[in-house]
């Protein structure tokens, strides 16, 4: 047989989270639970369409727009939208106009499209991520030629957070060193820093000139929008460069539209111009432009208050069921005498709970019970239900 180009071409593992999801969707069980991927599920066990969301494509579609390009970095209204949400609207920051904000495919896009520009203007580039952090931040940074490192994050011991040794690690970073920090709801532990903590983080950040670029997932999931902002607020009152990539996939269930927004903190509104140019040519030479109708629908929400008023009412419906559902499945751990105590899982933030199972407790979980949880132990909480906590508890229970 001729040999073929493609022979080189081994098979890639796959995806730790986005594999689960398609093996849960093909797993012929009745019963079976899918707590890998995050995805926020209504108590019927369905992804929401928000009231906000159908309200406002109703508006677009008799509004009979042409689907046109949009400009390279997507719509202005949104841009300016997403500032005012992540820094507030009064905020010197975007008062001053010091920061340049490009529409991009998610969380991720805007990862990508940041780590793509900072290859370009850094000569050795390096980056360090929480230990543990979410896959992707990895494989985006890698990708873009980085050597990613780790900070010391969660604690084993306390299901905390091992704060002195984050600091002294991130003390001990050579300068211009990307440091990717969740805002806040880190996945996939669920554990946060307090505002006290982020201050001193900032402290370092300056002192030390590190690049912070902080992913924003999961605005409005922990404590509510401005609280769970409090961290990008700190770094932008500090005064020194840093990226912010946020998503709108869960806060709007709009998965499947890809939008979020990459923003860069700069000095200046001059050297914010700069910056913006090199974003379009990014983006030009991935992408051309990004796709419409999800930022329209975030963008028309940001600007008019009637409806931002219903997407703070969505969002908190949410926020609010998440919390019951954590609370709903450590008592039924208790209850059913497991031998572990679970209570922590009430104290963690957003999506996520760093269930510490084992990877061979989770194996357990998703071969006898149907119950789909990553590798790492991490459970999507916003996945549970009145109809699947009790079951997902049990099979916690059986496999411990
Ligand atoms: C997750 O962590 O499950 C989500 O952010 C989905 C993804 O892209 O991994």
């Amino acid at each position: 047989m001729n040999s073929s180009i493609f022979d080189v071409v081994e098979m890639a593992p796959d995806d730790p989270i986005l594999g689960l999801n398609e093996a849960f969707k093909t797993d012929p069980r009745e019963k079976k639970v899918n707590l890998s991927i995050g995805v926020y599920c209504t108590e019927e066990g369905k992804v929401p369409l928000l009231n906000v969301v159908k309200e406002t494509e109703k508006r677009l579609a008799e509004s009979g727009e042409p689907h046109t390009y949009l400009p390279i970095s997507g719509i202005p209204a949104f841009n300016s939208g997403v500032q005012k949400l992540i820094f507030g609207a009064g905020s010197e920051v975007v008062k001053s106009k010091r920061a340049c904000t490009v529409q991009s495919l998610g969380g991720t896009g805007a990862l990508k499209v940041g780590a793509d520009f900072l290859s370009t203007i850094l000569k050795d580039p390096e980056a360090v991520v929480s230990a543990p952090t979410w896959q992707n931040h990895v494989a985006i940074f890698e990708s873009a030629g980085f050597k990613v490192g780790t900070y010391p994050y969660y604690d084993k011991q306390t299901g905390g957070v091992d704060f002195p040794a984050m600091l002294t690690s991130l003390q001990g970073l050579k300068k211009d060193t990307v440091v990717i920090l969740h805002a806040c709801c880190h996945n996939p532990t669920g554990v946060d820093l307090t505002q006290e903590q982020w201050a001193q983080v900032v402290d370092v950040c300056k002192e030390k000139q590190l690049i912070p670029f902080l992913d924003i997932a999961y605005q409005g999931f922990g404590n509510g929008l401005d609280e769970d902002a409090g961290a990008i607020r700190q770094f932008a009152d500090a005064g020194i460069p840093f990226f912010v990539s946020n998503s709108f996939s869960k806060s709007f269930s709009l998965y499947g539209e890809r939008i979020g927004a990459l923003t860069v903190v700069c000095h200046n509104e001059e050297e914010a111009k700069r910056v913006a140019s090199k974003l379009k040519a990014v983006i030009r030479a991935n992408y051309s432009n990004p796709p419409a109708h999800g930022a329209k629908i975030v963008s028309t929400v940001l600007n008019d208050p009637e409806l931002l008023a219903q997407w703070h009412a969505d969002l908190k419906e949410m926020r609010e069921r998440i919390k019951e559902m954590r609370h709903a499945l450590a008592s039924a751990l208790k209850e059913k005498g497991a031998k572990v105590d679970f209570s922590f899982i009430e104290d963690q933030n957003g999506m996520f709970s760093f269930s510490r199972l084992t990877p061979e407790q989770v194996q357990r979980l998703k071969d006898e019970f149907g119950v789909y949880a990553v590798k790492s132990g991490r459970i999507c909480v916003a996945s549970l239900n009145k109809a699947n906590v009790d079951y997902t508890a049990e099979a916690i229970k059986e496999v411990l």
